[in-house]
């Protein structure tokens, strides 16, 4: 005799909720734990000869640095950029030391007051004859006069314009204009490029356009992400890098989160070892952090008086942070 459909439909259920977690749990432990030998190497030349080149933006300090770092520790020669030339010049001295013999070339340029053409010529000067395959959109913070946590309606006009340029435009041109989406014209086989955004673009109260930047981030990573896989280009990889919780850096040393900062050069040493994972799986978007995928995957799940509260009290200890120091 059948089951009655009283038991049969719960039992159901349970098995495809079993199922589904248990799914999504080796997905989670498989990708943050099980490690590739020897990351990148998907965009490294055939030629053991040849030298392999990556470009990382805002990369003086904090994470940027810490990428570029971990990127010439795993064979590549860099290209770094910031606005302050002795502070850019120290940071590639160090990071020759880090592997004799390597390369490392400057592009000293401000990333707020740029203009499309002198960049456009600038990145070709800097990167003229190399086979450039990983572009790291690294640049960001918040560039306005004053307090970096002031209400919406104290912003004027130049603060709007620097940090949509800092954040959003520099790195749409830096795309755009490097060809790293084309490897043909990059002169590497297989290209990847990295769009970093962060936890703020859900939205964080007195950092109004700092996250509004990191939102188009999103959008904009995304959807060329999308469009190269609509038109069948393999030889070319693209995931938004999600920062989504505190890394400790130049520009974010107070008032960190006590659960899930990290330093950045570990950070960086994570992002880049889950690359391969990430889009071999055909992902989108890169949370190379456990603790930081956990914590934001929770905010669908809650109420948003829970949402308001936590915001609130993350960004009001970073301005207490910040305020102790003036
Ligand atoms: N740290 C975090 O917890 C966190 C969280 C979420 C997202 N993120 C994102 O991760 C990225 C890196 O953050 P970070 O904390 O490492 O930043 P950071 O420590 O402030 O370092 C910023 C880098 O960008 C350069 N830079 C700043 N303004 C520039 C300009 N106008 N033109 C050219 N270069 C400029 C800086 O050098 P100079 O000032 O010497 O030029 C430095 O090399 C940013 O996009 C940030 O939004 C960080």
């Amino acid at each position: 005799m059948a089951p009655p459909l009283h038991l049969v439909i719960p039992s159901l259920v349970g098995a495809a909720t079993i199922t589904w977690a248990t799914w999504h749990i080796t997905r989670f432990l498989t990708f943050h734990f099980w490690l590739p030998a020897h990351p990148l190497d998907a965009y490294k030349s055939k030629s053991p000869s040849a030298p392999n080149w990556a470009f990382v933006t805002g990369s003086s300090a904090g994470i940027g640095y810490a990428y570029a770092a971990e990127l010439m520790h795993l064979g590549f020669d860099v290209i770094i950029h910031s606005h302050v030339a002795p502070e850019l010049e120290a940071s590639a001295a160090e990071l020759r030391r880090l592997r004799p013999g390597a390369q490392v070339r400057t592009l000293h340029y401000d990333a707020v007051t740029f203009t499309a053409a002198e960049l456009a010529e600038r990145v070709e000067a800097v990167t003229a004859g190399l086979p450039v395959a990983i572009l790291i959109n690294n640049v960001g913070s918040i560039p306005i006069s004053g307090d970096p946590f002031k209400e919406f309606s104290a912003y004027d006009g130049e603060d709007i314009d620097r940090c949509i340029a800092l954040n959003a435009s520099f790195m749409t041109h830096m795309t755009h204009m490097t060809r790293l989406m084309l490897p043909t014209l990059s002169r590497s086989s297989r290209s990847l490029t990295l769009n970093v955004t962060s936890a703020a673009r859900v939205g964080m109260p007195w950092l109004s356009l700092y996250s509004a930047t990191k939102a188009y981030n999103a959008g904009f990573s995304t959807s060329v992400c999308r469009e190269l896989r609509a038109a069948g280009r393999t030889d070319v990889d693209c995931l938004l890098l999600a920062v989504d919780g505190d890394v400790v850096s130049q520009g974010n040393r107070l008032g960190l989160a006590p659960e899930g900062s990290i330093l950045a050069k570990d950070y960086a040493r994570m992002a880049l070892e889950r690359v391969d994972s990430a889009v071999r799986r055909g992902m989108v978007q890169l949370n190379p952090y456990w603790k930081h995928e956990l914590l934001f995957a929770i905010m669908p799940w809650v109420p948003e008086s829970a949402v308001q509260a936590a915001v609130t009290e993350q960004i009001t200890q970073k301005k207490e942070g910040f305020y102790k120091l003036q």
